[in-house]
């Protein structure tokens, strides 16, 4: 390997001296206080994120340092505001065939087999004919879709931000409205409960492109993952009444309708970004679950990747709170 790898982000320390591969994830020109410009760009490789910045030869390096590129970094770690900030001082460009590309993408530590088979024992479980047979026609029959859930990410950051993080929020989301059918029986409907557990955030294996750095698809920006979803239910509807003997009758009008409801209408509000607010209560129920599932994730990804020593995170802007970290959390 021309250019190996010889420091990850995760293991740089204050007063390092920095020379080695990384990939870009972002990079963008910004105004210092004296009105010369810099560049803030984020450096990764699989261990994670790095901070760094560029103060000097801003146009050149600016053609150079493009988000998904590979570059050779010469530059100091320092520390600022409690986290680590690479200086960059140079940087060459580098092709793909100059690095091992699997060290700079991000590894999951989950087994996405094992929780493909989950879901699909999951689905195998409902009592409805109908809403069974449309997730086994998209789950169980659909190669694509099977290999594309067990790599998606659930988002471009904000949670679930990793390999098989959708398949992952996905099965914690149907245990908890397996658990919840329960609780609340007999006045929700366990499997539409289902059908919006494993389908609310499916289109996101198309909305999102996750080769390298994770952004949207142009079909993601422009139609976006609810109503591609909504689209989907569709679809699957008419190929399952196009092949004899996959269901018991006609796809019943009502339930179709309220398999893409509770799909349109998992973001809860107009605002953010559902075209219907829930209106039954399995689409109450899915929306409280899933927002309860991504913040679960996202803070316990932010405690678990914060600087900080001691008892308290840095200030998580998101949500404008320090976090108190437990015993797990803090660094010797
Ligand atoms: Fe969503
Ligand atoms: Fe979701």
């Amino acid at each position: 390997m021309k250019y190996p790898k010889t420091q990850f982000s995760k293991s740089i320390r204050e007063s390092e001296r920095v020379s080695s591969p990384f990939l870009i994830k972002y990079s963008a020109v910004a105004t210092g206080k004296t009105g010369k410009p810099y560049m803030n760009v984020i450096l990764t490789d699989k261990s994670g994120d790095l901070e760094a910045r560029i103060f000097d030869q801003v146009p050149k390096y600016n053609s150079q340092a493009v988000k998904d590129s590979f570059v050779q970094v010469e530059g100091v770690a320092q520390s600022f505001n409690g986290r680590i900030q690479v200086h960059i001082k140079d940087l060459v460009v580098l092709r793909e065939d100059e690095v091992n590309v699997a060290e700079y993408l991000p590894e999951s530590y989950l087994d996405a087999e094992k929780l493909y088979a989950e879901a699909c024992l999951i689905i195998s479980s409902m009592q409805d004919p109908f809403y069974r047979a449309l997730l086994e026609s998209i789950f169980v029959d659909d190669a694509e879709v099977a290999s594309k859930f067990k790599k998606a990410p659930a988002a471009k950051s904000v949670h679930h931000a990793y390999p098989v993080g959708l398949l992952e929020h996905v099965v914690s989301i149907a245990k908890t409205l397996d658990f919840l059918s329960k609780q609340y029986a007999p006045h929700v409907d366990r499997d539409l409960l289902l059908v919006g557990g494993f389908l609310h955030d499916l289109a996101k294996i198309w909305e999102l492109q996750y080769d390298r750095v994770t952004d949207y698809t142009t079909e993601g920006r422009l139609v976006g993952h609810l109503v591609m979803g909504s689209e989907l239910i569709e679809k699957k509807v008419q190929l399952l009444e196009s092949q004899s003997g996959r269901l018991p009758g006609p796809f019943p009008a009502e339930k179709k309708l309220l398999a893409k409801h509770v799909v349109l209408a998992h973001h809860g509000k107009l605002e953010y970004g559902s075209p219907k607010e829930p209106a039954c209560l399995e689409a109450v129920i899915i929306h409280m679950v899933d927002d309860l599932d991504s913040k679960v994730n996202a803070i316990r990804v932010f405690i678990e990747q914060d600087q900080a020593t001691g008892t308290w995170t840095l200030l998580n802007r998101q949500y404008e709170r320090y976090f108190y970290k437990p015993e797990w959390a803090r660094k010797s």
